[in-house]
């Protein structure tokens, strides 16, 4: 029977060395027994230094895992490591074999040593022992890891804190990191380390970040273990904090700004953008309304088509939205509907050249039929988002009276498109107080089958332009 003990630094080259050594020399696991310099050999077991390493081929994820597993507290370790590799030799598809209960051990093994390297990266305080006159600063832990995790560890703190000395001591190995190289010493006493003024601001920034509507006990004893507290300056807080968690997570809730939910915030938004106005000089207006994106129907139409006619109008006229002509030629009521306005205007001794002509929606809306576009009437959304222009020519013009043809004018200018033949021939309030005039379409009579109905119809749309040329006769 052999007994090896291993160095506690370099523990992990030594164990490689020795288990290739027994390997190449055909040492059953049986043959072996294992430990450290704090170990004391069995009975009959003869110290032994491991016969000399041959060429043996060893799984690279083997390798990885005993590199971390040698640093377990577990005196078995070593043996439980050469035993596998001992399998290995014969069944190297062990290491995917997640049904082998040795290897689920050693991986077992190796998480708590990584999960031991992790609590060292976080839980380790310095505190500063060097002179002002010394020309590096320097620095002090005390820590005592559950595993030997000082030696693979230490590189991480060497990156990390390369322009000073420091030493992490703990009660089985210590690092030394000075000017620049790394040393490991075994059983260093524990120092008296000083009070560190930094302590104060790790309690203060433990505090502030501490979430007291978060508390998890268990879950935080887990990640941050008791064991550590006591080198922790910051854990002093920890029994306050947890005892008024629940009040603090009171007054936070009580406390906390009431957000209104996403989608409130974008309906918000929306309408904020509805109820803005376009400003710019009445020149502009016609050109950033051919710029018009606001709703889909500009992807379809040929061009958007604004109002025209004097921008100091007293009269503005509003029909629905451009039709197929008016599509084409970029002019509002140039169209059949556009030509019986004209006539009936006439008629009513309504100057149309004296008044703004536009449309409720400058874009035109169609389904196409063969070569046809036939007519769609605008939705609420598309007369709602065109509104912003509508609104915009109206405080340009600042007309005395505006006529609303349909019930697509009608809803733009006064909020509703309802019962336009109750509603026609009044007056009702518009856009900046500007009185509306509510009428038929041209469009509506031209569609009328019935000769009698559409004369009739006729009449009336005649004696409302009446009304309005009187109306705004009176008021110029
Ligand atoms: N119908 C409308 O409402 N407006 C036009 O410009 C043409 C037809």
């Amino acid at each position: 029977m052999a007994h090896v003990t291993l160095p506690r630094i370099g523990t992990a080259e030594a164990w490689r060395e020795a288990a290739r050594g027994f390997l190449t020399a055909g040492t059953p696991p049986d043959q072996i027994t294992w430990g450290d310099n704090t170990a004391p050999a069995g009975l009959f077991d003869a110290p032994c230094p491991a016969p000399p390493a041959g060429a043996v081929t060893v799984p690279r994820s083997f390798v990885q895992m005993a590199n971390t597993v040698v640093w377990h507290n577990d005196p078995e370790r070593f043996a439980r490591l050469y035993t596998f590799l001992w399998r290995l030799r014969d069944a190297p598809q062990l290491m995917s074999d997640r049904g082998d209960t040795d290897l689920a051990h050693l991986r077992r093994m190796e998480k708590n040593v990584r999960r031991c390297q992790h609590k060292m990266k976080a839980f380790v305080r310095f505190r500063e022992i060097g002179g002002p006159e010394d020309t590096r600063r320097s620095f002090a832990a005390w820590f005592e890891p559950t595993h030997h995790t000082i030696e693979p560890t230490a590189q991480f703190f060497a990156r990390r804190f390369t322009d000073m000395d420091w030493r992490i001591l703990t009660p089985d190995i210590s690092v030394f990191f000075e000017n620049g190289h790394l040393r490991f010493e075994e059983d260093h006493p524990r120092p008296e380390l000083p009070a560190d003024a930094s302590e104060a601001l790790w309690v203060t920034y433990f505090r502030n970040i501490f979430n007291p509507a978060r508390l998890k006990v268990r879950a935080m004893q887990s990640e941050m273990p008791k064991k550590y507290w006591k080198n922790m300056p910051e854990a002093a807080a920890i029994p306050d904090l947890i005892a008024s968690a629940p009040a603090r997570a009171r007054e936070m809730a009580l406390a906390a700004p009431t957000l209104p939910p996403l989608r409130t915030a974008a309906v918000q938004a929306q309408q904020a953008a509805l109820q803005s106005v376009w400003e710019g000089p009445a020149e502009a207006l016609p050109r950033a309304i051919h710029a018009c994106t606001r709703c889909p129907l500009h992807r379809t139409a040929t061009q958007a088509v604004p109002g025209e006619g004097p921008m100091d109008a007293d009269l503005m006229i509003v029909g629905e939205q451009p039709g197929d002509q008016e599509d084409l030629q970029g002019r509002p009521f140039v169209g059949p509907a556009g030509q019986l306005f004209d006539k009936v205007a006439a008629m009513a001794g309504l100057d149309r050249q004296a008044a703004f002509v536009t449309n409720a929606v400058k874009h035109f809306k169609f389904q196409p039929r063969g070569r046809k576009r036939l007519h769609q009437r605008p939705d609420k959304s598309e007369i709602q988002h065109c509104r912003w222009w509508l609104q915009a020519e109206v405080a340009q013009v600042r007309p005395a009276l505006i006529v609303a043809m349909g019930a697509t004018a009608a809803e733009a200018l006064t909020g509703s498109g309802k019962d336009l033949m109750r509603r026609r021939g009044q007056l009702e309030q518009g856009p900046e107080g500007i009185p509306v005039l509510i009428t038929l379409h041209p469009a509506y009579l031209l569609r009328m089958p019935d000769a009698q109905k559409r004369a009739d119809a006729m009449s009336v749309f005649e004696a409302d332009l009446k009304l309005a040329a009187q109306i705004t006769q009176s008021a110029g």
